[in-house]
């Protein structure tokens, strides 16, 4: 079991390895973690992509954290993003004078974060900072840059650690490039 490798017919690819991914979020863990010393913070988890990375990502945070979670929708369909952003359940907490760190999966475009980002900057926190998993800075349409971010990724639909195809692969502990023929039906 442990340490075996798990093979998945459906990607063409691996891209990064659950190794890969542990190590890369114990450093910018460590680095969240030297940036907000002294501070307490508020980290907001985009669900449900950003899920498994925010639970690792949490436990390498050494400084006192809240954190809640948010779910946003975006139209169009499943492996393209049209930009109308709708919040489906919203934080529970406020955000005045709190050092928030919003924590996403991927930006693609960067509409998603565009707009969460007007929107919570409307709550008025004391700072307000992005850290994403996974950045796929060749298709960004808007301006839009992390303040952390995991990996660059080339422009691939990829899966795992969270990210999924119509709701399948989130729970693969890898990330990887699906198969082209998954969406496409051939
Ligand atoms: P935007 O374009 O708004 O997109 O930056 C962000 C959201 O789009 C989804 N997304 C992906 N999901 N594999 C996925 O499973 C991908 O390669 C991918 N690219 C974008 C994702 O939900 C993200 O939050
Ligand atoms: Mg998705």
């Amino acid at each position: 079991m442990f340490g075996r490798r798990i093979t998945v017919k459906e990607l063409a690819e691996i891209l990064l390895t659950p190794e890969d991914i542990a190590r890369r979020v114990q450093e910018l863990g460590a680095e969240i973690t030297r940036d907000y010393q002294g501070k307490e913070l508020v980290v907001i988890g985009i669900l449900k992509g950003a899920l498994p990375f925010m639970a690792d990502l949490i436990r390498q945070i050494k400084v006192p954290l809240r954190y809640d979670l948010m779910a946003v929708s975006s139209y169009g369909d499943s492996t393209r993003t049209s930009g109308a952003v709708q919040i489906l359940k919203d934080i529970e907490m406020g955000l005045e004078d709190q050092h928030v760190l919003v924590v996403e999966d991927i930006i693609d475009t960067g509409l998603t974060l565009k707009y969460l980002v007007s929107n919570l900057q409307a709550r008025c926190p004391a700072s307000l900072k992005i850290c994403t998993l996974l950045d796929k800075p060749s298709r960004r349409e808007v301006d839009i840059h992390p303040d952390y971010n995991g990996f660059v990724i080339p422009d691939h639909f990829v899966v795992g650690y969270g990210l999924d195809y119509a709701e399948r692969f989130r729970e693969l502990p890898m990330i990887g490039i699906l198969k082209p023929e998954v969406y496409t039906g051939k």
